[in-house]
This record gives C-alpha cells, structure tokens and sequence, in this order.
C-alpha cells in the first residue's frame, strides 16, 4: 500500500534546467560539471542529474566511488573530485570514472590498474593553491606531474583545483591561488605537457570572479547554483531561482486559553486564548530547531509565527491570520512566491550557518517529488 507522507520536498526541474542554462550562459565558452555529490546536496542524485544530461551539461563531479557509478548510464564524463581510496582504485578504473590524482602515489596505484586491466585511466590532476585539504601542493607540482607523466596507462587529461574563498569578491588569496595555477601550467607547458581541462571555480567564483571563467580555464564546476542558492556572502550576479519548495500539512486546529504554555521547555506561553495549529514537520525533516520562536510557514500563502520550539515531528504556529485554514491544508515550510517567500538563505541565517547546510539536511523520511 502506497501511503502518501506527511512532508515532502517539490524539485522542480524545469527551474533546476533554467538554472543550468544561465550558468552555461554566463560562463560560455566554458563548459560546465555540475557537482553531484552527498546525493545531489541530498535532492536525489538520478533525477537531477538526467534533467541536466538533458539540458546539456557537460560532466559530473561526484566526491566518492559510490556517488560515480550510477552516473555514468547517462553518457557523460563522471569524476571523483576529492581522493580515492587505494582498494577503491581498481573498480573505479574499471568502470571508466575519471580519477583525481592527489599525490604521486595514487597515481601509480592508479596506473597500475590501468596497465593490469589494459585499459586507459583517465585522471585529473588535483592541485592544493590553497584549499589546504587534498591536493599536490602548487610549489611541488611540476615536478610530479612531469613524474605523472612518465606512468604507463594514464590519459592525463585534466588538472584542477579548489578556492576557500570565492564568495569574497577580489579576495588575495583566490587570486594568489589562480596565479599559483597559472604558473604550474607555464612551468609544465615548457615541456610540452598540456591539459584539456583545466577548472578552478565553484558557484562563488562564477559570481565573484569572471577572471577564473576564461582562458586558461574551460570548465567550471558548479552545485548550489544549480539549485539556486548562494553562499550567504558574496556577489549574486547569476539570476538563478530556487528550485525548493518544503510542504507538510497542518494536523491539528485549536483554540488554546490564555497562559497555555507550548511546547518543550514552554518556551512561549500565550498572552491570550489563540487559534494555534500543529504542521507535521520537525527538525527530523531538516526545519532548523533555530526557526523556534523566530521563523514562520506559509499557510494559504499567509506567514504564520512559529511559536515555541519545533520538535522531532511537529512544529506549532499562531494561526490567527488563517481563520479559514483546516486540518489537512498545505504548509509552507520553505519557499513559496512573493513578498513572503522563505528563501533557503532565510533559514540559513536563522540557523547561522550557510545554504548548503540547509540544502543537505532534509530528513530521510522526506519524500522528494520532482515537478
Ligand atoms: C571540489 C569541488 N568543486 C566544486 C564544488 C561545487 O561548489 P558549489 O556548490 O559552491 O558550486 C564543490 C563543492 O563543495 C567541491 O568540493
């Protein structure tokens, strides 16, 4: 028996391609690897990468083996953008996942793969400019990557690297980190080793660097635009639009007496009798417990105050601007259009942390329903 849930997230996917589209725009020539890892930020690995492979992407980058392999039915280029595991190696050459090579070592387990299999591995060279979490570390690149080089079974194809800081336009160190890149293809060009794709930037350096989205680079590589959201910080200049909307229904309708505490800790207490609804969502279904007191839904498009602190499964509202609404009405939770809509970034503040935070965290019970 298919029993409907109670929450569910709406994907739309028509927005998810629009979104694409600026993106391709704004960085053409440049092509574009959407970032699908953690389960797409968690809003479901297959259905958003098809709607991309039909919009045309050019490639996903995933962070482990298991995140790879269902990607490539899709016919694109699939490829781990952290590090791969020494036992993890095998399999994935096997399959046809491009690889990052992170340090000399792993590129020779990763040759030697490719020669036991007599197969070609495709790789990419992971530079550290200044991540400063995995990666060759600019200053010692050259002279590995000539070593990489000289391995038998490698299809050297790519080289890349990772900013900590794009969302602050004009920052030094991403500068300094493009410099650093630019110097390791210079140094290695002088031996007549080149690569055909070169990426530096994520989503923030789309929007705050249009230096890391031209030559010498001709991919970038992006994720939380794609779902339109941004780093809390930094410029918005792509006109990307959400593509979430979190709605639950509203389980129960009552009138409570003045003095009525609510919730744990009774952390509001009615200053007067109120029509108090209970919505089915909690902070198992990602609603930040920081919404408590603070946030608000939408119920027949009309914000409604969180009262008290949400719970595992339920949250309680003032209903008092929707005399009309019923058990059974649609929620709100997040998104919405208009004046009152609830953006991602709204929750992020709330909870004082950044959009992916949020994006990432709705709750396994869920249900996601692309639209
Ligand atoms: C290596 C790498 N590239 C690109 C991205 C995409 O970042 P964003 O979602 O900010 O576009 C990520 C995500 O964190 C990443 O780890």
């Amino acid at each position: 028996m298919d029993i409907p849930r109670r929450v569910w997230l709406e994907i739309d996917l028509n927005q998810l391609k629009e979104n694409f589209r600026k993106i391709a725009e704004a960085v053409a020539p440049l092509k574009v690897i959407a970032v699908m890892k953690a389960n797409a930020y968690g809003l479901g690995e297959m259905p958003i990468a098809t709607a991309l492979a039909d919009a045309g992407v050019d490639g996903f980058g995933v962070a482990e083996p298991y995140e790879a392999l269902p990607l490539l039915q899709l016919g694109k280029p699939v490829q781990i953008l952290s590090s791969v595991l020494p036992e993890e190696i095998p399999a994935m050459v096997e399959a046809g996942v491009t690889l990052p090579v992170t340090d000399l070592d792993t590129a020779r387990l990763i040759s030697e793969a490719a020669v036991d299999q007599e197969r070609t591995a495709t790789v990419h060279i992971k530079l550290d400019t200044g991540m400063g979490r995995l990666g060759i570390l600019a200053a010692d690149a050259p002279a590995v990557i000539r070593e990489v080089k000289r391995l038998p079974g490698l299809d050297c194809e790519g080289i890349f690297s990772h900013f900590p800081y794009a969302y602050e336009s004009g920052s030094e160190l991403t500068n300094l980190q493009m410099d650093r890149f630019c110097a390791v293809l210079d140094d290695v060009a002088r031996d007549g080793i080149t690569f055909a794709k070169r990426h530096m930037a994520n989503s923030d350096a789309i929007n705050n660097f249009p230096r890391a989205c031209r030559a010498p680079f001709n991919y970038v590589r992006t994720g939380i635009n794609l779902h339109g959201s941004f780093d809390t910080a930094g410029k918005r200049t792509l006109k990307v639009k959400s593509i979430l909307t979190l709605k639950t229904r509203i389980t129960a309708i009552r009138r409570l007496p003045a003095g009525t505490g609510i919730g744990y800790g009774h952390t509001y207490r009615l200053p007067r009798a109120m029509n108090v609804a209970t919505i089915s969502a909690g902070y198992a279904d990602g609603l930040p417990l920081a919404l408590s007191n603070r946030g608000s839904v939408l119920i027949h498009d009309t914000p409604c105050p969180i009262i008290g602190r949400l719970s595992m499964d339920y949250t309680t509202v003032a209903l008092d601007c929707v005399p009309d609404a019923q058990v059974g009405d649609e929620v709100i939770c997040l998104g919405g259009s208009g004046i009152n809509a609830i953006a991602v970034e709204d929750w992020a503040m709330l909870k004082n942390t950044h959009p992916y935070e949020i994006i990432c965290s709705f709750g396994n019970r869920v249900e996601r329903r692309y639209v």
